[in-house]
């Protein structure tokens, strides 16, 4: 097993340090490799995802990424932005599959916007295609408008289209994610005013014939947005397009609380996986020492579930991560009254005990 460690710009450094000494107290055998990636690879190499970096990610069985990105890179030309890394990887490895997950730790429901029993044991999985959809669809542009309300007017436009292997792979996906939990499947969709969706929906429901165990329903994509903040522990795996998975994705991100808890996994065909955490590289806070590195952390339990096939070893971080919340050790964005603010070093050290004791 080989895993690719790209840290990139901001606090991706730091919290990707505290992952890579999780990682390396499991004593699991696996060889890995540090590159450059992002602003920290433009200085260096004067491009964000060098030929160098790009063969790690492809040769490796995983790629656990930072965060890119800093302000100051704003003003150079878009190819060269640090956040063209993200998509290049993407695209160079086939990554189509986003897998969010949106857990809301009992130690942390006060941290949530919703009411503490909306979100108290909340945990959801939201599964978004990532390679089709209004995002990419040609064509696209400018023209003046020869029919429609105004003709001769300036327009823009994009098209929404999914293929049918594309709809069928993120199915199985989805499918496959359920027998792993609760086996239920929620496709979100706009089949009622959408052509593309109506079709995603009848594949959807013909994929689920192939698993009978699985229950599947459908659901709108506004109802869907309703539903997320009304009862969001209804749902359980919620499989949807780019666009839709995009904003839901989102939304059940902030009924959990902090953003620096959540990690994130893209895969491809293979279950070669990007795993990263759901965050940006958080210039106001980095160098400082107090970003949180637990979605990092948690990145890599999901890393090691989904590409690497060390489900116990995945379980494991996952109750160190709760043991140091019971604890009450808390960064800066999950701090309340009452509870032990840490750094980021202090927090990785602390997970790091909790392995250990747990051995
Ligand atoms: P951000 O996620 O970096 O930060 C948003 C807010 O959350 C900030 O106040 C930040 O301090 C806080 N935050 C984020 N992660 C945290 C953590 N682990 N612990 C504590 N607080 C945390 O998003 P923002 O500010 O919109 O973007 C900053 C830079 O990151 C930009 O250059 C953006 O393009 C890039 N970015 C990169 C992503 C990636 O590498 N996948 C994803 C999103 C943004
Ligand atoms: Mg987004």
């Amino acid at each position: 097993m080989k895993i690719a460690i790209l840290p990139g710009d901001g606090i991706g450094t730091e919290i990707v340090a505290e992952a890579v000494k999780v990682l390396n107290v499991l004593d699991l055998s696996f060889e890995t490799e540090t590159a450059l990636v992002g602003g920290a690879a433009y200085e260096a190499h004067g491009h964000p995802l060098p030929e160098s970096t790009l063969n790690l990610a492809k040769a490796a069985d995983a790629v656990l990424f930072g965060a890119v990105g800093d302000w100051k890179y704003d003003k150079l030309e878009r190819a060269l932005r640090p956040e063209q890394a993200i998509l290049g990887l993407r695209k160079n490895l086939g990554l189509f599959a986003n897998f969010r997950p949106a857990i809301c730790y009992e130690q942390l429901t006060h941290a949530s916007s919703l009411k503490p029993e909306l979100v108290a044991g909340l945990d959801i999985l939201i599964i978004r295609e990532l390679t089709g959809d209004i995002y990419f669809g040609q064509p696209r542009g400018r023209r003046t408008a020869v029919d429609g309300l105004f003709p001769g007017a300036e327009e823009a436009f994009d098209t929404m289209r999914y293929s049918r292997p594309e709809v069928e792979r993120i199915a199985h996906v989805a499918f496959q994610a359920a027998r792993r939990r609760n086996k239920r499947v929620t496709s979100v969709d706009k089949a009622n005013v959408l052509e593309t969706f109506q079709f995603w929906k009848d594949i959807m429901i013909e994929v689920g014939q192939q698993y009978p165990d699985v229950a599947l329903d459908h659901m709108y994509v506004d109802n869907a947005a309703m539903q997320l903040v009304k009862a969001p522990k209804k749902f359980d795996v919620v499989v949807t397009g780019n666009m839709f998975g995009d904003i839901l994705s989102d939304e059940a991100a902030m009924l959990t609380g902090s953003i620096g808890m959540l990690p994130s996994a893209s895969l491809n065909d293979r279950n070669q996986g990007l795993y990263e955490p759901s965050h940006g590289s958080a210039p106001d806070i980095a160098g400082q020492g107090v970003a949180n590195p637990l979605a990092t952390i948690l990145s890599v339990a999901m890393m090691l579930r989904y590409s690497l096939n060390q489900t116990e070893a995945a379980d494991r971080i996952e109750s160190a991560v709760s043991a140091v919340l019971s604890a009450g050790l808390r960064t800066g964005d999950i701090w309340s009254e009452g509870t032990k603010r840490v750094g980021t070093r202090e927090m990785g050290d602390a997970v790091v005990a909790a392995l250990v004791a747990q051995t």
